[in-house]
């Protein structure tokens, strides 16, 4: 009796090592460090609460609004929006942070006061990940010096950056190296007008195109419409907050 509770209990003993050692291994130490670090900046402690530096609560896929993929332990969804105390003053964040999450598909930044880059650690050091498809960056504070800073995201299929600081006229070209973007919402932004030309080659998979503002800048709509035209894929067009001067030319399309 007391030989085979002995045995019972090595078996427990076994059994929550094995446990222990499989749930230390979920996570990666390299992404599980660069979560740490990125606690430092989305400081809101409603949401991370759980991302500590605690060998018994290791496993960063366990994290909450962290994602992995099963097979490989490797991070792949990134939710943080609403995650920075809302407090605290714009910032200009290091893309640099996300860099080692080498299979990231989806990184959700909404609403973090976020003003821009810091010099030379701009969104195109996202371009290194090549699976990321999803980049939310609405409710922040990019303005149009973000289309420089995009360049080589084409693995991206949806962007967001509605109400931001995107003002006047926006010159689609400045997106031409997003060359597999299927979605881009730019609405609530003071916006007033899209230049895409004649001849362009760029965003040929664009399928749905948000846009549109505020009272203050508004899209003339019949601009608008004559140069999506050069957009082939181009299925569904929002315009909020739009006039139309002038006549639309129906091409047919
Ligand atoms: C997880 O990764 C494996 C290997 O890369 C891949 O085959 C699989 O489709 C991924 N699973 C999910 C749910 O993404
Ligand atoms: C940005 O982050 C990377 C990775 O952590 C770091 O090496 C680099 O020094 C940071 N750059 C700035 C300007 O803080
Ligand atoms: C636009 O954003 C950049 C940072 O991305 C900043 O350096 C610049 O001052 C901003 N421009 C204006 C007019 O606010
Ligand atoms: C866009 O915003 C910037 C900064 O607020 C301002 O300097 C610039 O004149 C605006 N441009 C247009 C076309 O409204
Ligand atoms: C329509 O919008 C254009 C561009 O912003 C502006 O110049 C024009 O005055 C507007 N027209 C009316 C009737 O609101």
């Amino acid at each position: 009796m007391c030989g085979s509770k002995r045995v019972w209990v090595s078996e427990l003993i076994f059994i929550l090592l094995v446990v222990k050692g499989w749930w230390s291994e979920g996570c990666l130490e390299q992404e599980r460090s660069a979560l740490l670090q990125l606690r430092h900046f989305f400081n809101d402690d409603r949401f991370l609460q759980n991302w500590v530096d605690d060998e018994y609560y290791s496993d960063c896929c366990q994290w909450k609004q962290v994602e992995c993929n099963d097979t490989t332990g490797r991070v792949i969804e990134l939710d943080l929006a609403l995650t920075r105390n809302w407090k605290s003053a714009e910032w200009y964040m290091n893309a640099s942070l996300f860099t080692p999450f080498e299979q990231l598909e989806s990184l959700d930044l909404i609403g973090n006061n976020i003003a821009g880059c810091v010099e030379n650690e701009g969104l195109d050091r996202l371009s290194r990940l090549n699976n990321l498809k999803f980049l939310y960056l609405s409710f922040n504070y990019f303005n149009n010096s973000i289309f420089s800073s995009l360049c080589g995201l084409s693995s991206l299929r949806h962007l967001s950056l509605a109400v931001n600081r995107l003002n006047g006229s926006v010159d689609i070209k400045g997106l031409n190296s997003l060359s597999n973007l299927e979605e881009l919402d730019m609405k609530y932004n003071a916006i007033d007008n899209l230049v895409v030309p004649k001849d362009y080659r760029g965003l040929r998979k664009l399928n749905t195109l948000r846009l549109g503002g505020t009272d203050i800048a508004m899209i003339d709509g019949s601009k608008v419409l004559q140069s999506i035209g050069s957009l082939p894929s181009l299925k569904t067009l929002y315009l909020l907050y739009t006039n139309f001067t002038g006549t639309v030319v129906n091409q047919g399309k």
